[in-house]
């Protein structure tokens, strides 16, 4: 049983160009010991847009003419059986702006919702598009991207729902082919003694899912429950190559 969050950054674009940087979407449960049969969680939608093509309003991006159409829902995408009775009330993925900066022609926007699950849910819940960045090493194009939050709210072994750790980073992360670089990633977990480790993705082919591999890059402290944080695929952009830089960071709680 795997339980926590579950983040994938990615760079994309839609038709019309560049305007969207990836983000995250992550959940918090609001009582973690509630017993009841339904249950509240907070959901946080945080993205980065390229600014000041994308305005910095209430409502991002449909605030921005010519993206009135972009609202959507976020959907489920696995496990959609037992999602608690998320797709009666789903939640848009509209957020307000928080920030903005001309010379680094980003702005950031967020935006936190309640939602009500009945007890036991866990399913995938992602925010989706297509017309990525073109990729160059490999080369691909048109490619669909995917955010992704793990919503589980199956109690752990030690009695509680698991909050999932958070990391904080700015998407996308550059990188040129073939040269090591560092990513410093800071993460957080409410839960005090859980174990928060990095490692690797690795694709794994079925529906935007990625599997567990059996590197583990780092380990910080042991504990009563394991944490994975997991990145993938640095490919990257270099202005006038045009390589992009997909970073895909995962964070779930693992069996001990
Ligand atoms: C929830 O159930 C557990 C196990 O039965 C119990 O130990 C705990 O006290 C209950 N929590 C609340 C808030 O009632
Ligand atoms: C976000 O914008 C909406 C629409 O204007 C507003 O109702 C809401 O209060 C704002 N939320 C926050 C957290 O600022
Ligand atoms: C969610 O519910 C909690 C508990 O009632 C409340 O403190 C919090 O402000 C709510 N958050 C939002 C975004 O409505
Ligand atoms: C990166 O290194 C691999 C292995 O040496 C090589 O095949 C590939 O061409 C290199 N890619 C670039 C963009 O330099």
């Amino acid at each position: 049983m795997w339980l926590g969050l579950f983040i994938l950054f990615y760079s994309f674009i839609f038709n019309d160009g560049k305007h969207f940087n990836g983000g995250t979407i992550r959940w918090a449960p609001v009582d973690p010991y509630d017993n009841s049969s339904s249950l509240d969680i907070t959901v946080t939608q945080s993205y980065s847009w390229t600014y000041p093509y994308i305005k910095c309003a209430n409502n991002v991006p449909i605030s921005t003419s010519g993206f009135t159409g972009a609202n959507t829902n976020l959907i489920c995408v696995v496990d959609c059986s037992t999602n608690g009775g998320y797709s009666s009330a789903p939640i848009d993925i509209l957020t307000n702006c928080t920030s903005a900066s001309s010379s680094l022609n980003m702005m950031t926007s967020e935006r936190s919702k309640n939602i009500t699950l009945s007890a036991g849910a866990h399913f995938y819940l992602a925010y989706r598009g297509n017309a990525w960045l073109p990729l160059n090493d490999p080369a691909q194009t048109g490619l669909d991207w995917s955010i992704v939050t793990y919503i589980d709210l199956r109690k752990r072994s030690d009695g509680f729902i698991n909050t999932p750790p958070v990391a904080t980073i700015v998407s996308p992360q550059y990188a040129i082919v073939n040269r090591t670089i560092q990513i410093n990633i800071p993460v957080s977990d409410a839960n005090a003694g859980d174990d928060v480790r990095c490692r690797w993705s690795k694709y794994t082919s079925g529906y935007r899912r990625r599997k567990r591999s059996d590197n583990e890059e780092h380990v910080k402290h042991p504990s009563k429950g394991k944490k994975e944080l997991v990145m993938a695929a640095v490919v990257l952009r270099v202005q006038m190559v045009a390589h992009v830089a997909v970073l895909v960071v995962f964070l779930q709680r693992v069996p001990v």
